[in-house]
């Protein structure tokens, strides 16, 4: 059996699965029967000035007969007394010593408030504090959450008043609602920020009712942006994961989060970079339960793979993602398709998808069901592959042309 325990940033864990700072992890309740049940860690509710929040507050984008693709809310910070919270998170800690307790926290923009908090973090015996700068709705109006992720500045001086306030790990929430998350990170990192975490949600707008006129949620008659997530952001949550594990500016260990829901997902992340990984919508969705999928699933992969520990995996992939401009020129490498006709169901999608919005390098001939694709003129572009209903009718095939060049090379070569 292979070791899943984890040391993220000084804290450790069972296991590398930790539930995201959410509706789950509102109470000691919840975070208490997550443990019992195999959660390695949870980041509580984010601790706060207490809020009013309002009702409704989610909707979810269903797709293809599959619910909640995307799910997106307009839930603020916790709503209960802040002394409730730091009592039960003592006791969360008390009952579960070898768990990850991390408490998320969201406070003005004042030294002293804080320091005061870090204190009273420490008095709990939480492992670490996790700050929120990414909440895009609500919070953000008020000065603090994803405008605080947003300004590399605030976010730089906010890490250092934390940071100033106690001996407790720091990691940082980044905000995906930026240009290039870079910016943000370092400037975390300058604060002193002992590890960061991304993604927290995407400013969005579900949808209206055309009949209504009504956003998704709304609250009586008006909605607001919100925050989305689910399974539909998790290559964003991968991109930027990826980004940061190859800045050499952010050497911080990095915490993934966005879309995980197998343990697939998370060894995806693991291998771009991340030391430990959270999750929200999946558990929301299906309930705590599914961290014996997670850890069964990891657990087999690492037996299969011959490796001894999580930690075996951590950027093992991360080169694999870099600059376009290092990747293989189409005269130095290709792919082809090639239409499977024994396969083949004759819809004709992979026709028109290649006629119409590819490059015309599929033709159907009389008399003859499956299309065939002159691979002279096949650039490789995979659509037919991705639109075919049949699984492994059409695949890509890989040709290595000899001569390896990206364009870099072609650059220093020939200057353009
Ligand atoms: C209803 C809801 C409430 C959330 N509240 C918080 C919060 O209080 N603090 C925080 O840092 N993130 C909050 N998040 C964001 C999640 O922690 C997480 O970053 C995001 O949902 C992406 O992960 P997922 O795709 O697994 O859901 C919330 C998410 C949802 C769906």
């Amino acid at each position: 059996m292979a070791d899943l325990s984890v040391n993220f940033a000084g804290i450790s864990s069972p296991n590398p699965f930790w539930l995201a700072s959410g509706p789950l992890t509102n109470t000691g309740y919840q975070v208490m029967k997550a443990f019992d049940m195999g959660w390695g860690g949870a980041v509580w509710k984010t601790v706060g000035e207490p809020v009013i929040n309002v009702s409704s507050r989610l909707a979810a984008i269903d797709y293809g007969g599959r619910r909640m693709m995307g799910l997106n809310n307009i839930e603020l910070i916790s709503d209960r007394p802040i002394d409730d919270n730091l009592r039960e998170i003592a006791e969360v800690k008390r009952r579960f010593p070898h768990h990850a307790v991390i408490v998320s926290l969201m406070l003005a923009s004042d030294p002293t408030l804080w320091s005061d908090m870090m204190r009273r973090v420490e008095d709990t015996g939480a492992d670490g504090v996790e700050l929120n700068f990414g909440c895009p709705h609500g919070m953000s109006e008020r000065g603090m959450g994803s405008v605080v992720g947003q300004v590399p500045e605030y976010s730089q001086q906010i890490t250092a008043y934390a940071k100033s306030g106690s001996s407790l790990p720091v990691i940082v929430k980044l905000t995906p609602n930026v240009t290039d998350v870079r910016m943000p990170a370092r400037a975390a990192v300058a604060g002193g920020a002992d590890a960061l975490s991304l993604i927290n949600t995407i400013n969005s707008v579900m949808g209206l009712d055309v009949e209504t006129w009504l956003p998704d949620p709304h609250v009586a008659d008006r909605g607001s942006h919100g925050g989305y997530c689910g399974p539909a952001v998790k290559p964003i949550g991968l991109y930027m994961v990826s980004a940061l594990a190859n800045d050499r500016r952010v050497p911080v260990p990095l915490c993934g989060i966005g879309g995980i829901e197998t343990w697939r997902d998370a060894v995806e992340y693991l291998l771009l970079g991340a030391g430990a990984v959270q999750v929200c919508t999946a558990a929301m969705h299906y309930g705590f339960r599914i961290i014996d999928d997670l850890t069964e699933g990891l657990n087999d992969y690492l037996d299969r793979k011959g490796l001894a520990s999580v930690q075996d995996l951590v950027g093992k992939a991360k080169h694999r993602v870099g600059d376009w401009n290092d990747l293989r020129l189409s005269y130095s490498y290709k792919t082809v398709a090639e239409i499977h006709a024994d396969q083949c169901i004759g819809c004709n999608l992979c026709f028109v998808a290649c006629d119409d919005g590819g490059h015309q390098c599929i033709d159907r001939l009389p008399g003859q069901r499956a299309p065939v694709v002159r691979k002279d003129d096949c650039v490789g572009c995979n659509l037919c592959s991705l639109v075919c209903p049949v699984p492994g009718c059409i695949e890509m095939q890989d040709i290595d042309l000899g001569l390896v060049e990206t364009w870099r090379q072609r650059q220093s070569r020939v200057g353009f």
